[in-house]
């Protein structure tokens, strides 16, 4: 059995893709699984921490211990967070594919084939992980993820100074067998000028060495 070594610790975290409807039938995703979200959602309540896991749509199974909340939009993962950090939150962890766009107009109506206005007008989701930097209630600690396909350390190390992260987890995802949608995956953590590489392993066994990696930062136990 797992120490409790975060005893006392509240941990939220966001997982899975969001789902920004066009009707109610269509809408726009992406085939993230919310696979690795969950791990950490394990991870983090197996350490004995009190969790709260807000998620897109996904097939994963809720871990045990941990409080989950179901939210379909971008807007709505973000209106779930800030209603989060009523209580006072230690970590925030980002690991949601967010959508960066929604469709301008919302079709309470399903559409037909010729009235889906080509090109479908979109308007910019707002970013969470910046908006709970700035929230007055900012976490203590915040932990962005990034996936990216080129410079990917100087890319995710812009990306977490510009949204306010202060630990950003890097996935190559230019390889198909880890990352998003896959069973194994393999990232970088950077904080500030440090890197640690944690190799290909499964994302349960990842979860784990993030938990412990990001304690050693925070100073926590475990
Ligand atoms: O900018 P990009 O989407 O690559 O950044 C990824 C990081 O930002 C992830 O931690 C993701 O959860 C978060 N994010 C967010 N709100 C958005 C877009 C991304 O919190 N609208």
């Amino acid at each position: 059995l797992a120490e409790k070594t975060l005893r006392g610790q509240r941990v939220l975290i966001t997982a899975g893709p969001t789902w920004e409807a066009i009707d109610p039938a269509r809408g726009l995703s992406n085939r993230a699984s919310g696979r690795q979200g969950f791990a950490l959602a394990q991870a983090y309540a197996e350490a004995g921490a009190e969790v709260l896991l807000i998620t897109g749509p996904t097939h994963e199974q809720t871990p045990a211990g941990v409080s989950r909340q179901d939210v379909l939009s971008a807007q709505d993962m973000l209106a779930a967070c800030q209603q989060g950090l009523d209580k006072a939150t230690d970590i925030f962890i980002a690991n949601a594919a967010v959508a960066d766009h929604r469709p301008s107009q919302f079709s309470a109506q399903k559409l037909s084939k010729t009235d889906i206005p080509n090109p479908l007008p979109l308007s910019m989701n707002p970013d969470i992980v910046s908006a709970l930097h700035q929230d007055p209630r900012r976490p203590r600690w915040i932990v962005a993820f990034a996936a990216e396909t080129r410079d990917h350390l100087a890319a995710a190390s812009a990306k977490a100074r510009r949204k306010g992260a202060d630990v950003i987890v890097v996935n190559d995802i230019t390889s198909v067998d880890v990352g998003m949608g896959a069973a194994d995956n393999a990232c970088s953590v950077l904080q500030g000028e440090r890197v640690l590489h944690i190799p290909r392993c499964s994302k349960i066994d990842l979860a784990r060495h993030l938990l412990r990696h990001l304690s050693s930062i925070f100073s926590l136990p475990g």
